[in-house]
């Protein structure tokens, strides 16, 4: 069974970008941790992140085809302006789990909402890296592959 997580702006820069609020571990050492633990819910992950929100968008609408049950999110700053990312979320019908490296209702006002926490699965945040994790296996769980 595939899952695709989606990584928004910025998150390409991660293990050098803003240490203190993200940490150190990069992109590519998270993917690798959660391909391993996709394993472990006979999950395949598929990766892609992307710094522009019609890539993203794109990337969403070609999941169905693609096989792709279920989807694992964290859309950085364009959670908190992106109504197209929900509607296309939205029009897949897929399940999906928002993440967020920092707990962003302990951050700037204008981080405390964003366009997808209400049509989510579930939310996940403030724990980083380990936030993907957890949201992978409320993922695995909501689609039976793990208790
Ligand atoms: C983030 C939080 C967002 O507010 C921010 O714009 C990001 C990263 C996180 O993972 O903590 O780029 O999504």
């Amino acid at each position: 069974m595939k899952v695709l997580v989606v990584h928004g702006p910025n998150l390409n820069l991660l293990g050098s970008r803003e240490t203190s609020v993200y940490g150190n571990a990069s992109l590519s050492d998270i993917d690798f941790s959660l391909s391993e633990l996709g394993k472990e819910f006979g999950l395949e992950i598929e990766s892609f992140q992307h710094n522009h929100e019609g890539a993203l968008v794109d990337a969403i609408q070609e999941a169905p085809a693609k096989g792709v049950k279920g989807i694992l999110i964290n859309p950085a700053a364009y959670g908190h302006t992106s109504i197209a990312l929900r509607d296309a979320l939205l029009a897949v019908g897929l399940p999906f789990v928002e993440v967020h490296l920092s707990n962003i209702h302990a951050r700037e006002e204008f981080r405390h909402h964003t366009y997808l926490s209400d049509v989510a699965a579930g939310v996940v945040l403030g724990f980083g890296p380990d936030s993907y994790r957890l949201g992978l296996r409320g993922l695995a769980i909501k689609l039976g592959r793990a208790g």
